[in-house]
């Protein structure tokens, strides 16, 4: 069976960026979106732009720049917002309005004080004046994992048969488990009528730590898109990884699945990211944190020089790291001293390491990690300059 191709939709620059202290500037924007443009995004979602002005104007101004990619701007079910989303969207080469309801009934109760009727027919009725302006509408289901299915699927076909081409099934709160939410997409997939005709998406948040689980679910369930952000960026715990879901379908999907993502500028891209949101990365998160291709125990690094793939599931370079790295510690074995000895112009002999050993671990004890100037200055003073 031929690769299936799943749409990366960005959502740094709308999801992402709604985050408290993660606001860019227009210039900032520009530069990220043409970052992810880069990257080989399918869909970026530029922002919001009845929200504010300043939102406004960075997706038109997105709209001006990015020419392969499909620019998106997000919208409630309302005429108003719509109007304004397709007024920014106007000097795209690719629009698409992103424009929906919330459908649990939590939302319906408590929100919109409605009945399922009513959001039923707003929902239509947002697709039905959305698709008056753009070709492309993308359809939300606000709260979908709280979403009784049946329920969803009617909201779906009321809104395909309106003409939407993508269908986002968000887990709003973060509330879902992957089997669940694996089986609401192929619930969606089973019983929708016309679910030919458009694609599913995921949208996932990761307050319970599921997102990239739960997307990945959704995949091998039927969906076809994901939308996620660079370094999980987004409200309260975050949205799904990019560099995470992209990783996994690469590394445990091959022939299965594929992106358009170049995994090389990655790393790049999370950097850029994290410099112009102020929004430090862990140093243990998967794929891009600093410690993501780092070994600091002896038996790791002992593995690891004698061949990577003992203790590495994917090689660096993929993801755009020049190298793995042997961290010297207190726990650190003879295999990384000799490694990393030799890395600085020190080819030691048996003797010479065994002796640089021991001062190395008393020393390793007071500094926690021993960088290389520290370890050449041990080699110098206690091993080379002693033997003199
Ligand atoms: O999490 C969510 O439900 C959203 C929608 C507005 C798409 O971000
Ligand atoms: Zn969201």
């Amino acid at each position: 069976m031929d690769s299936e191709k799943i749409h990366i939709f960005d959502t740094t620059l709308r999801d992402g960026e709604q985050v408290p202290g993660c606001k860019l500037n227009k210039k900032e924007k520009i530069e990220v979106a043409l970052s992810l443009e880069a990257l080989g995004v399918d869909i970026i979602e530029a922002g919001f732009p009845i929200s504010s002005p300043g939102d406004f104007e960075s997706v038109t101004e997105l709209s001006k720049v990015i020419r392969n990619a499909t620019v998106c701007g997000l919208s409630r079910a309302v005429e108003k917002d719509i109007k304004v989303a397709a007024e920014a969207l106007a000097l795209a080469k690719r629009p698409r309005i992103h424009t929906g309801i919330g459908t649990s009934d939590s939302h319906i109760n408590f929100k919109f004080k409605a009945t399922r009727g009513e959001i039923l027919e707003r929902a239509a009725a947002a697709v039905k004046y959305a698709k008056s302006f753009v070709e492309d509408i993308e359809f939300y289901a606000e709260d979908a994992g709280r979403t009784d299915n049946e329920f969803l699927a009617r909201v779906c076909e009321a809104v395909i048969a309106e003409g939407a081409t993508v269908l986002n099934i968000p887990d709003t709160t973060g509330y879902c488990l992957p089997e669940e939410y694996a089986a609401k997409i192929n619930y969606l997939r089973e019983n929708v009528k016309g679910i030919h005709k458009a694609i599913l998406s995921t949208h996932c948040h990761n307050d319970l730590g599921m997102a990239t689980a739960n997307s990945i679910a959704g995949v091998q369930f039927g969906a076809r898109q994901i939308e996620c952000t660079i370094n999980g960026v987004g409200e309260r715990a975050g949205n799904t990884a990019l560099e995470e879901v992209v990783m996994i379908l690469n590394q445990r999907f091959k022939g299965k699945y594929h992106t358009g993502i170049n995994t090389k500028l990655l790393n790049f891209t999370s950097k850029l990211v994290s410099e112009r949101m102020s929004m430090p990365v862990q140093p243990n998160k998967a794929i891009v944190g600093d410690n993501a291709f780092a070994h600091s125990s002896g038996i790791h690094q002992d593995g690891v020089i004698k061949e990577r793939t003992t203790y590495e599931i994917m090689d660096p370079l993929d993801v755009g790291v020049d190298h793995s790295s042997i961290v010297l510690t207190a726990r650190s074995g003879r295999a990384a001293i000799a490694y990393r000895s030799k890395l600085i112009g020190y080819d030691l002999t048996k003797n010479e390491l065994d002796a640089a050993y021991d001062h190395f671990l008393i020393l390793a004890d007071t500094l926690k990690q021993v960088g290389d100037n520290d370890l050449e200055h041990l080699l110098k003073s206690k091993i080379f300059d002693f033997a003199k």
